[in-house]
């Protein structure tokens, strides 16, 4: 069977509510001869040593020369030690303007966007292109000043839309680093609390969100994920006293 529908069908049934496997009649495995256990284990005895690997170091080597976000998207696809990376369809590196005076930085793909290769395109991405309609930035726009550009702190899907593990967030962000000094944007909004563990150092968006703060030289503006606007709409008008905050922001640039 193909990789990917073997993990779809098994995706599948976890979400059907499928958590053990069993076999259609017991198995007494006291009864079972052990001999054979023993005899392989023994065949295994032979200590394996794995070399350790510094996936952050190795990151950064691969970060560190890319000169344009061409190189950077190849240096990503070169990166093996981020285990998402084998289990997703697609990496997902960015959408929008590079030369827009805004980043969005989100948290990681879900399924459509995994599926289509783009950050921002399922149900929270149609509230994030609302929510930046209304004070008129498009990510598709052609004019720099009108538009945005978008990416993850993770370029991966994590399977079941899991929270990204803080080791996974630490190897990527080299890559993050460079993307953000490629682009040089005005303002990177870090959207939800994976995102301002990245590039804050610190969780808890009710009380980050709102105020712009100075991390690695750059103007970071924390905001309310919009998959939360989606699950919370009374948040909706921090949201919208946030977008004012970037508006006037930009206004003064
Ligand atoms: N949520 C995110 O944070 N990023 C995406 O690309 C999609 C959903």
């Amino acid at each position: 069977m193909e990789w990917h529908n073997a993990r779809a069908l098994m995706e599948w049934q976890l979400e059907m509510g499928v958590n053990e496997t069993i076999l259609n009649a017991p198995i007494d495995r006291y009864a079972l001869d052990p001999s054979p256990i023993k005899a392989a284990k023994k065949e295994t005895a032979t200590p394996v040593i794995i070399p350790k690997v510094d996936p952050v170091a190795i990151a950064k080597k691969l970060a560190e020369p890319a000169n344009s976000l061409e190189e950077l998207r190849s240096a990503m696809e070169a990166f093996d030690h981020c285990e998402l990376k084998f289990g997703a369809r697609n990496l997902v590196f960015s959408d929008g303007n590079s030369k827009a005076p805004v980043m969005i930085v989100g948290e990681a793909p879900g399924r459509e966007e995994d599926q289509q290769g783009k950050p921002f395109v399922g149900r929270a991405g149609q509230m994030l292109d609302k929510m930046f309609a209304a004070i008129s930035l498009d990510r598709g726009a052609q004019e720099a000043e009108k538009s945005v550009y978008i990416t993850n702190v993770l370029p991966w899907r994590p399977s079941q839309n899991r929270d990204p593990k803080p080791d996974e967030i630490a190897m990527m962000w080299p890559f993050l680093q460079k993307h953000i000094s490629l682009v040089n944007p005005s303002v990177v909004i870090a959207m939800g609390n994976i995102s301002c563990q990245a590039l804050l150092g610190e969780k808890g968006i009710t009380k980050l969100r709102g105020r712009v703060r100075q991390r690695h030289n750059l103007d970071i503006l924390p905001m309310v994920h919009p998959a939360n606007l989606l699950r919370n709409p009374s948040a909706k008008k921090h949201a919208w006293a946030d977008l004012l905050t970037l508006k006037v922001r930009l206004e003064q640039i």
